[in-house]
């Protein structure tokens, strides 16, 4: 275990992390030069083409320094919030981190996040400042704020550029030098396993692979498995390590990172956070910090043409293979036919999946608005959980509903407090605190209903701050509110893909807002359309798309007159038809715009 390092790279949204891993890797050799490519780990095609890293992604590198070899492991780790529990079980796999700051941003709300989770694990913390070779760096500030948010002296904070590799090598040594190896577990159990996933992937010859850290024991090939959490029998049909590709190897051991593919072929089953251990001692306790995967915002993904509806759902359940927190249903609505009510992480997670779906299966899809789960309590106590606006209850079976909330951090130059406490108290936001963070930035700490922070809050504050504030927020707790249905009425029918929960006190503006958009995007018919929003089942607002007069006499020249009334009379009498039968196309690209404008 002593020449062992685990180690994470800690950082915000594009502050380097993996330009420094792609160092890290030419300098161990691992990756030969001329096989180099920009963000070497982000395999991905989403992740490569939007510059963002979704998964984990361990590599293992060998490294000499004064002669002794060593063994490094570094997880590249998804720098998003909505993956904020998965990377807590990658620094539980690790004994340190390189918190990365770049230099022409500054610390900013989720390098707070991460340093916390971090040191909740009581990881070492090396601190680097990034992109000194920037014209708008301003290294030697950043320096200071890290230095005294750490309460350490200057000097230990490393001024490095991952894109021109400076100082990069003596950072590596740093990692050798300070992040301890591994040691034996306080719940060690003498010839116990215990090996603690991070992640995992699906193979269809071998079963789901999981990525594990070996925390006691050792595994090898053939040795039968359990999973505590989920109780569930598998074999080891091969370990190995990264490197990044899958080595297959003899045996892991405590202290080191790799995979063991389980034969399972049921990924449900093996779930981050989760412990492995061996059927021949089942005498262990489960690794500490595991918790089930709990989607918290919901939203109905239909294929544009209805022939795609078994495609959509092949492609979902591929994706689920390899993303346990997807969890997805089907349903039915109306006007857009067969489709499927999706769970994710969060609106990151979301909007991943719906990319994928369509770039990597080419499916073109109609994605309704996310909206957030609810617990109501009826007249009896009893609790129900709520996944679509359509499930809501009538308002007189409803005692109380709960709404999750957040504790939401936000990190901004202090020229801003106008506009992001403007967004906020739009928002319904709480504020905690203010902490004055360096003299020109403050951390502002509120808390907000879930269900105002996923559609448009992130862009929106972005907006309002010309991209200076940053933000992370963290589940908090089910709480009150008064919610009430919002309802979409189209020609006196109820469209169900457009109702949604709203605060009671917003939903007459709300109801309004949608009739008058959708009054301007839907096309005319041949009858006029009533468009209403509906707050618990009471008409609350109201707009008429005029007919759309079709000129059913122009090709009549001239006298005869009757044969004109007798056409008119012919075209009413078909309207009225129309109206009676009362469907009318909506075009999905009508949802679209709708989904969008809210
Ligand atoms: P996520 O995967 O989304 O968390 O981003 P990341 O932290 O991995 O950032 P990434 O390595 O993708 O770098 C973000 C951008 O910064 C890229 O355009 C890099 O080329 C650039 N960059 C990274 N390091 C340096 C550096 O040292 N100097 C300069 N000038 N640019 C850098």
């Amino acid at each position: 275990m002593e020449n062992i390092r685990n180690f994470i790279i800690c950082a915000h949204i594009d502050h380097g992390k993996s330009t420094l891993a792609d160092r890290f890797l030419e300098l161990t050799g691992t990756i030969p030069k001329t096989k180099m490519r920009e963000q070497f780990l982000d395999s991905m095609e989403l992740e490569r083409g939007r510059g963002i890293t979704i998964k984990m992604h361990p590599v293992r590198m060998d490294y000499a320094l004064n002669l002794k070899p060593y063994t490094l492991n570094l997880i590249d780790t998804p720098g998003h919030v909505d993956f904020n529990y998965e990377v807590s079980r990658s620094l539980a796999a690790v004994e340190g981190a390189v918190l990365l700051v770049d230099a022409t941003k500054g610390i900013q709300a989720q390098t707070l996040a991460n340093l916390e989770l971090a040191q909740k694990q009581n990881l070492v913390i090396i601190p680097a400042v990034n992109k000194i070779d920037s014209p708008q760096a301003r290294t030697a500030e950043t320096k200071t704020d890290l230095a005294k948010l750490l309460n350490i002296p200057e000097k230990e904070v490393f001024e490095i550029s991952a894109k021109y590799g400076t100082n990069v090598e003596k950072l590596l040594q740093a990692v050798i030098e300070k992040i301890p190896c591994p040691s034996r577990s306080s719940g060690f159990v003498e010839g116990g396993l215990r090996a603690l996933i991070f992640d995992s992937k699906y193979d269809s010859f071998k079963g789901v692979i999981a990525y594990v850290r070996v925390v006691d024991g050792e595994i090898s090939p053939g040795d039968k498995i359990y999973l505590i959490q989920t109780k569930t029998k598998g074999e080891a049909k091969e370990v190995g390590y990264f490197k990044p590709e899958l080595v297959a190897t003899g045996e892991l051991k405590a202290g080191e990172i790799g995979y063991i593919a389980t034969g399972i072929k049921e990924p449900e089953k093996v779930r981050v956070g989760e412990t492995i251990t061996k059927i021949s001692n089942l005498n262990v306790e489960p690794l500490p910090g595991y918790q089930t995967p709990k989607p918290m915002v919901f939203a109905s993904i239909y294929p544009e043409s209805p022939d795609d509806f078994d495609a959509l759902k092949t492609a979902l359940a591929k994706l689920k293979l390899n993303d346990a927190s997807l969890s997805f249903e089907p349903e039915m609505k109306e006007a857009l036919g067969r489709g499927f009510r999706c769970g994710f992480l969060g609106t990151l997670h979301a909007e991943i999946v719906s990319e994928r779906l369509r770039r990597e299966f080419g499916l073109d899809l109609v994605v309704s608005n996310p909206s957030v789960v609810y617990k109501i309590i009826n007249k009896k106590e009893k609790e129900t959980f709520v996944y679509s606006p359509s499930d809501w209850p009538e308002a007189a079976g409803i005692k109380e509903a709960r709404e999750p909330w957040v504790k939401i951090e936000i990190m901004t130059p202090t020229s801003y407090l106008g506009e992001v406490s403007e967004l906020l108290k739009n928002s319904e936001g709480n504020l905690i605190e203010t902490k004055y963070f360096t003299q020109d930035r403050l951390l502002l700490i509120y808390e907000v209903p879930l269900r105002k922070i996923i559609i448009g809050f992130y862009d929106n504050l972005k907006g309002r701050t010309q991209g200076f504030a940053s933000m992370n927020y963290e589940l908090l707790s089910w709480r009150p509110g008064d919610l009430v249905r919002l309802e979409i009425l189209i020609a006196g029918r109820r469209e169900e893909a457009f109702s949604k929960i709203v605060s009671e006190k917003d939903a007459f503006s709300e109801g309004k807002r949608m009739v008058e958009r959708l009054k301007e995007i839907l096309p005319a018919q041949l009858f006029s359309v009533p468009l209403q929003a509906a707050i618990s089942g009471k008409i609350a607002a109201r707009e008429t798309i005029k007919a759309k007069r079709r000129d059913v006499i122009a090709p009549l020249y001239g006298g005869d007159y009757s044969r004109k009334r007798k056409l008119l009379e012919k075209q009413k009498k078909g309207k009225k038809e129309l109206k009676e039968k009362g469907r009318i196309q909506i075009p999905s690209k009508v949802f679209l715009e709708m989904f969008k404008s809210t």
